[in-house]
């Protein structure tokens, strides 16, 4: 069954793991996660943008296939289908197709309309038992055509959001969305010290999680990081492993051209990526 990210976030900062948002772009995706979420007895977020929600031609048939998929695998653990950097709009898409978390990006509005968007999407979530997430300062890099600076959150504002009644806190703290320049700075410990200060119990979310060092991610959830988002690192094991079946020549042998066949090692390599970051971030056996 989908549940709101709130129980498995809340459980995750109290338990200092965090459990992994891995998008999803079509079935494949879909099926590799949630395999591999089930295999290890692992909490798992599905990641939805609104540019994958419309390749998947709308967040409609993205809640039905992610609710029948779970069904019909018999998939046990807590699986929470969420909106990825949501606008106002896309929100109430999301809150009527069936998903069960929303992700209410506002952070480009001037504060106080980030404040009174957030206040009116918080109470309208909770009233109809999702979870929701917000962001305060902004991730680096573009996700599916959301561009933002990179600039650190104020850990001021972080309270003023947090306050609101948010299940979950996305702050900028230099994390990019995308593969890390080689001139990147590494995450600033400080600024995320700062807004778990202020923001005591509530789960922190580190968005950008392609690329980053295992000692960065394990200081991020010492300090209070619960969820922690990875697209890119999947797109690239899915590319990897498709570029070697076709160079091998794989899909000019016998059947080998078949679909099933086809995305067979990249669906692989998604399962193994995901295996790989679950035992990073310490979720593995935390739905048992
Ligand atoms: P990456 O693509 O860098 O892993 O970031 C994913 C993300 O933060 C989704 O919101």
């Amino acid at each position: 069954m989908l549940v709101s990210a709130k129980e498995m976030l809340d459980k995750a900062k109290a338990g200092h793991y965090a459990v992994g948002q891995f998008n999803i772009n079509n079935l494949e995706w879909t099926k590799s996660i949630l395999l591999t979420a089930q295999e290890l007895k692992s909490p798992v977020i599905l990641g939805v943008s609104e540019g994958a929600g419309k390749y998947m031609t709308g967040f409609k048939t993205v809640a039905a296939m992610v609710k029948a998929m779970d069904e019909e695998l018999g998939i046990t653990v807590p699986v929470a289908l969420h909106l990825d950097h949501g606008s106002y709009e896309g929100c109430y898409k999301c809150i009527k197709a069936g998903f069960t978390s929303i992700m209410f990006d506002g952070s480009h509005y001037p504060i106080e309309e980030n404040v009174a968007k957030t206040t009116e999407l918080v109470h309208v979530a909770h009233a109809l038992g999702l979870s929701i997430e917000a962001e305060v300062g902004s991730i680096g890099g573009e996700e599916d055509g959301v561009i933002g600076a990179g600039e650190c959150a104020d850990p001021a504002e972080c309270k003023m959001i947090a306050d609101l009644g948010v299940d979950m806190l996305a702050a900028g703290i230099g994390n990019i969305h995308g593969k890390y320049p080689a001139n990147w700075a590494g995450l600033s410990f400080e600024t995320l010290d700062a807004i778990q200060q202020q923001t005591g119990d509530m789960p922190l979310v580190l968005h950008g999680g392609t690329g980053i060092p295992e000692d960065m991610i394990k200081k991020a959830i010492s300090l209070g990081v619960a969820k922690i988002n990875v697209n890119t690192e999947c797109q690239l094991a899915f590319q990897e492993a498709t570029r070697k079946y076709i160079e091998a020549g794989k899909d000019l042998e016998g059947k080998g051209f078949d679909p099933r066949k086809l995305l067979a090692p990249g669906a692989e390599a998604i399962k193994e990526c995901v295996k790989t970051k679950m035992e990073l971030f310490g979720s593995v056996g935390k739905a048992e």
